[in-house]
């Protein structure tokens, strides 16, 4: 429930990414030695992957803020409702299948913001010597004489795919490189836990990676990079809601496209080394084209929230998503509240009004974890009460989203406890 129209005041702490938490808990399969990350968030996506490590044989547990991966993985088959439940399921798959020669798992499906296949990640694979058996939506990796390095040229920059062949690389025998790499920052915290764990992975961060395979990987502690998608959530709800609002503990380079059009829209933006800091009065200025793309570009998880939070902006703007085919099923809330956007180029593109006009508060729900969240950077700009249906999607990637909010002086609460994702 949000009652909008109250300014944000204050400084939020940005946790750490789920991005790099989930492909961490799957890299520490391939460690001999006990894991540590450091300070991760209570995520339903962090339960369900510390489920799938459980489920294969390791112990995972929480120690105050960090999580334990202890022990090795002694089953090669991921517990089914996870895998299902979950697209980061199939980072488990290459290195129990460098572990144990094999590995089962279900295709992690489509979800809300369009078709997302793994052919990528299962061709990468191959080339490294996996067979793969598809049946029904099983699916069964082998590779009984173990993954053997390879060259490998992605058809796009996949974040998923690129984290695949870096955990598959370490775990195979002989050399890997990887050309058309996604260049994500998340990958470079994979590649620095990797190498503090005795990995050799070169070039992560650019479009070409090494990964020299074969060195067996000791456990370490880590702290994982701050979640840039969580703070150009606040970000936004600053500039959505009014005030002024200090985002601390994430770089602001890492979400620039963001903060550059929250500062082109009108807001005044200070950035610091690790902080920056949101301020905003007055009415918003549209800001024409944004266009999503891989890192350093906008992130298509920010599309959302930059919409949400130029809904009430004056000037045209249009938010085009390249990456996934239906980033923008948050519009029927955001029309429900009053403001007349449409979508266009078959939902790859979010017009918006450009009106000026006021939001008011509306019933809605969130269809995915980052709409949901944009649904309510929105509410914290409309008239009246929202209530905001499907939170459980929220709970994927947010800790408590509300109580973040909720500290920066928004009304806002939670009607439930949280539950699993709906
Ligand atoms: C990661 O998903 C993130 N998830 C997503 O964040 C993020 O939106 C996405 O990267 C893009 O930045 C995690 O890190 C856990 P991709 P991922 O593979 O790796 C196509 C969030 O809200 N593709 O880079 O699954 C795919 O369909 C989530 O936190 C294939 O065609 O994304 C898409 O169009 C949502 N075949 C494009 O590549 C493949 O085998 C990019 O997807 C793989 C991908």
């Amino acid at each position: 429930m949000v009652r909008g129209g109250r300014p944000l005041y204050g400084t939020a702490q940005v946790p750490a990414a789920k991005n790099s938490v989930l492909p961490l808990l799957a890299a520490s399969l391939l460690c001999g030695g006990p894991v540590r990350l450091r300070g991760v968030p209570r995520l339903s996506d962090v339960e369900g992957c510390m489920a799938l490590l459980r489920g294969v044989g390791c112990a995972a547990a929480w120690d105050g803020g960090d999580v334990v991966v202890a022990g090795r993985a002694a089953c090669c088959r991921l517990p089914a409702a996870e895998t299902a439940r979950m697209r980061a399921s199939v980072l488990f798959a290459a290195p129990l299948l460098g572990r144990l020669g094999r590995a089962e798992t279900a295709l992690p499906g489509g979800c809300n913001i369009g078709a997302r296949p793994v052919d990528w990640h299962l061709g990468a694979l191959e080339r490294m010597g996996a067979r793969v058996e598809q049946a029904g939506d099983r699916l069964i990796l082998t590779a009984p004489a173990g993954l053997r390095g390879a060259c490998i040229r992605l058809q796009g920059p996949s974040v998923g795919a690129t984290e695949t062949v870096l955990l598959a690389g370490c775990a195979a025998h002989g050399p890997t490189r990887l050309q058309g790499a996604a260049r994500e920052p998340e990958i470079v915290d994979l590649a620095r836990f990797l190498n503090a764990c005795g990995g050799c992975v070169r070039g992560a961060g650019s479009a070409e990676i090494v990964i020299e395979g074969g060195r067996p990987l000791h456990g370490a502690a880590f702290a994982p990079m701050p979640d840039r998608i969580c703070a150009s959530t606040l970000a936004c709800a600053a500039a959505s809601a009014r005030g002024w609002v200090t985002v601390a503990g994430c770089a602001p380079g890492l979400y620039a496209p963001v903060l550059d059009a929250l500062e082109a829209a009108g807001c005044q933006v200070l950035r610091g080394t690790d902080s920056a800091t949101v301020g905003c009065a007055g009415r918003l200025r549209g800001v024409g084209r944004l266009v999503t793309g891989g890192y350093p570009g906008l992130a298509t998880d920010a599309a959302p929230l930059v919409a949400a939070a130029l809904l009430t902006a004056a000037g045209q703007t249009v938010v085009e998503d390249r990456v996934f085919e239906a980033r923008f099923g948050c519009a029927a809330g955001f029309a429900a509240m009053g403001a007349r956007v449409r979508t266009g180029a078959a939902g790859r593109e979010l017009w918006l009004p450009g009106d000026g006009r006021p939001l008011h508060g509306a019933a809605v729900a969130a269809g995915d974890l980052r709409g949901g969240a944009a649904l309510v950077v929105a509410a914290l700009a409309a008239r009246g009460q929202s209530r905001i249906a499907g939170c459980g999607y929220i709970d994927r990637g947010y800790p408590a989203l509300e109580a973040m909010l909720a500290r920066l002086g928004a009304r806002i609460r939670r009607e439930m406890p949280p539950g699993p994702a709906d």
